[in-house]
């Protein structure tokens, strides 16, 4: 249920007004996250530590990069058609050596999880429970930024997770009411349904509360 438990949160800033015009609204992006965002924090961390990570090999990169850079991709990810878009600098690695933060830093790692591990040991029908206190822990993150003058705030909703081929695999059921009319596994996309309703409501309240700042939530489930 790793999809499930994220804790993902994009942060675009304007924090010194003198260097943010119309043409360029922001100057920074932070990005907090998992492999949806990592744009290569994972791979350093495991450098050493694994016998052999994936994410090093192709296709991974190959349709952009023309090699692997510890996206969980084979190109781009959606935080870098923001930078791209913003003409910002794709938002370097934290854990990589050598970079430039004065634009923004990527502290995305592959795998995040918004809980702690022991959630993973939970059955799907006990995911569903724990829903508003991953909510919770993504707001009193998105807040904590708030309060350091965060001025714009990107909050992504869940995939439909029950439609990837890794779940697709690994929860593979031989029993035909588990998959919906597309072949998805139903119990997956609907606990990720639940959590962007319920992430959706918590975007509505920080809005309230921070009538300032922009605070956007990202449907990566319906543009799927
Ligand atoms: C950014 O996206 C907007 C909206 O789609 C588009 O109008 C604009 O040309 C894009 N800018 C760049 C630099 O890609
Ligand atoms: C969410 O957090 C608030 C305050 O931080 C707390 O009162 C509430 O019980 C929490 N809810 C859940 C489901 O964890
Ligand atoms: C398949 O799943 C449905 C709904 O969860 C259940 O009612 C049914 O008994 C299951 N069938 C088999 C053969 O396990």
């Amino acid at each position: 249920m790793e999809q499930l438990l994220l804790c993902f949160l994009l942060l675009i800033s304007c924090f010194s007004h003198a260097y943010c015009t119309k043409e360029q609204p922001y100057n920074a992006i932070f990005s907090f996250g998992n492999s949806y965002a990592d744009t290569g924090n994972y791979i350093t961390l495991v450098k050493g530590v694994l016998p052999y990570d994936v994410f090093e090999h192709l296709p991974y990169g190959m349709t952009y990069f023309d090699q692997p850079t510890g996206r969980g991709c084979d190109g781009r990810l959606v935080v870098d058609f923001i930078a791209q878009n913003l003409s910002l600098p794709l938002v370097p690695p934290y854990f990589s050596k050598g970079q430039d933060y004065h634009k923004g830093v990527n502290f995305a790692v592959i795998g995040s999880t918004a809980l702690s591990l022991d959630y993973f040991r939970k059955s799907i029908s006990e995911v569903k429970s724990y829903v508003p206190v991953v909510i919770n822990t993504t707001k009193e993150a998105a807040e904590s930024l708030l309060e350091q003058g965060a001025t714009t705030i990107v909050l992504p909703g869940n995939l439909p997770t029950g439609c990837i081929p890794i779940m697709l695999t690994l929860y593979a059921s031989t029993n035909k009411s588990d998959y919906d009319h597309l072949g998805c596994l139903k119990h997956y996309n609907t606990i990720g349904y639940y959590h962007n309703i319920k992430l959706r409501e918590a975007v509505v309240q920080l809005q309230l509360k921070y009538p300032k700042a922009k605070i956007i939530y990202a449907d990566y489930y319906m543009s799927q």
